[in-house]
């Protein structure tokens, strides 16, 4: 049986525009503000290996396997899980699946949108000339005044979520497809001028070897562990976005394709966000392992030195926001669309509820920053020392995200039957298709598991690893 179903939600009007939305949501705080902080919390080169090694391995496979399912159920995730379940005689658990993507893009998007709100609160800052002549310590201080005040946050907060549901309650190809067709090539081509002044007056050749020259001394089962988080995440895989996006996706589109420029385009943005920024850090004697601050210490000192840095600068954070929120968009867009068909509501009302719910969570993280930095409940095991915005980043990231990966590869891959996936992924080469099955039937499922077990030191336990 070829699939008739619809989608209830609408239609990219092309395959290009399957490509925008996907890439929109792929590429956003993760490229420019989490991968360049990560790389510099894990030593650099060889993390930036490890994570490329999992964009090819786990990343595209996963991606493909998404788009498949998503297309085939033409529904949220839950019910895009449920009715390939029931279709393919498999057990209805499946659609926990779902649930548990619904769920990390609640979490995701509840400390998301907090750090959407720093890029807000520094449009202002650099439109009003704070960072004019700015010396590191200054632009240090901005960001320490900036996170020590929750109503600063509480505020920002607020608005991020209501510009992302304002978009949500218009529908995907509403204003998201406008949007995304210039600001995703304006937002690339600033990170390349930004290069162009990294080159300039950074420290450019430090900046590549700290990407690029592996040291594997620095390696250990954390730090896999969070490459392969950050692939995820940067892919925005593993929590049903893309497979919602794949419900959208006309019928004669290429999945294979089309999920291969998006990982492209992403992973080519977070590599030039580093380029842009480490020759910046070793320029002005930073640390590359400050954390989660380091762009928002970093690129003012850029902005504050060049010239009309003061209206780059502006863009610059204005793009970061826009970034932002064509992610934001994905992340809750499964969960709205699964309340509209479970519950019959309108989009307003199931859009409303997402917010409310994401916005509380949210205040967890605007207070990790300033009053609650530590869970004292914690103090004793290998939690000590996390607030609940690295408690909830480390659950989703590393965890969540590849779990639901790992599964949606098993269903995609194992579950479904032969007939089905070659039905709907219409790989006309068939050495490639061969390559997309045995990497999502083998390759991702055991490395996922592998590292799991890695970090949970089971494998050091039977001897398998040093
Ligand atoms: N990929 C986005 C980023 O890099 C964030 C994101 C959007 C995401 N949708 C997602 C992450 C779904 C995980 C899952 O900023």
């Amino acid at each position: 049986m070829a699939t008739v179903r619809t989608s209830i939600h609408g239609y990219w009007s092309s395959r290009f525009v399957f490509v925008l939305a996907a890439a929109g949501s792929a590429v956003g705080l993760g490229n420019i503000w989490k991968f360049p902080y990560i790389a510099g919390e894990n030593g650099g080169g060889a993390f930036v290996l490890l994570y490329l090694l999992c964009i090819a391995l786990f990343g595209i496979p996963v991606m493909m396997s998404e788009v498949l399912l998503g297309r085939r159920g033409r529904s949220s995730p839950v019910n895009t899980m449920t009715t390939l379940a029931a279709e393919e005689k498999r057990t209805k658990a499946w659609r926990l699946l779902g649930v548990l993507g619904v769920l990390a893009g609640f979490l995701i998007l509840s400390y998301y949108s907090v750090i959407a709100g720093w890029a807000l609160a520094y449009v202002v800052e650099t439109a009003t000339g704070t960072f004019s002549g700015v010396t590191g310590e200054k632009a240090g201080e901005v960001f320490t005044n900036l996170i020590s005040n929750p109503q600063r946050l509480l505020f920002w907060h607020t608005v991020f979520i209501v510009l992302t549901m304002l978009v949500v309650v218009r529908g995907v190809s509403g204003g998201l497809e406008k949007a995304v067709r210039i600001l995703m090539p304006a937002l690339f081509i600033l990170i390349i001028i930004m290069i162009g002044y990294a080159m300039l007056n950074g420290n450019f050749m430090e900046g590549l070897k700290f990407l690029f020259t592996p040291d594997f001394s620095k390696l250990n089962p954390e730090v896999v562990l969070k490459a392969m988080g950050q692939a995820f995440f940067s892919l925005s895989l593993g929590m049903g976005a893309i497979m919602m996006y794949g419900s959208y996706l006309p019928d004669d589109a290429s999945i294979a394709t089309t999920s291969f420029q998006v990982a492209m385009a992403d992973t080519l943005v977070a590599i030039l966000a580093g380029l842009a920024i480490f020759p910046i850090v070793f320029a002005n004697g930073l640390e590359a392992s400050q954390g989660p601050g380091l762009i928002f210490n970093t690129l003012p000192l850029a902005f504050g030195q060049m010239s009309g840095g003061l209206l780059f600068g502006t863009i610059f954070f204005i793009l970061l926001v826009f970034a932002a929120w064509t992610s934001a968009i994905s992340l809750i867009e499964p969960a709205v669309a699964w309340l509209i068909e479970r519950f019959s509501i309108s989009r307003f009302i199931s859009s409303m509820i997402c917010g409310v719910v994401v916005w509380v969570i949210g205040l967890g993280t605007v207070y990790s920053f300033n009053s609650w930095e530590k869970i004292e409940v914690f103090n004793g095991t290998f939690l000590e020392n996390k607030s609940f915005f690295d408690l909830l980043d480390y659950l989703t990231s590393n965890i969540m995200l590849p779990l639901g990966g790992l599964l949606i590869c098993i269903f995609a891959a194992w579950s479904m039957t032969e007939k089905s996936r070659r039905e709907e992924l219409k790989i006309k080469h068939e050495g490639a298709y061969k390559v997309w099955r045995f990497l999502a039937r083998y390759i991702t499922p055991i490395g996922v598991i592998l590292i799991f077990l890695h970090v949970l030191g089971i494998l050091e336990k039977l001897n398998l690893v040093t």
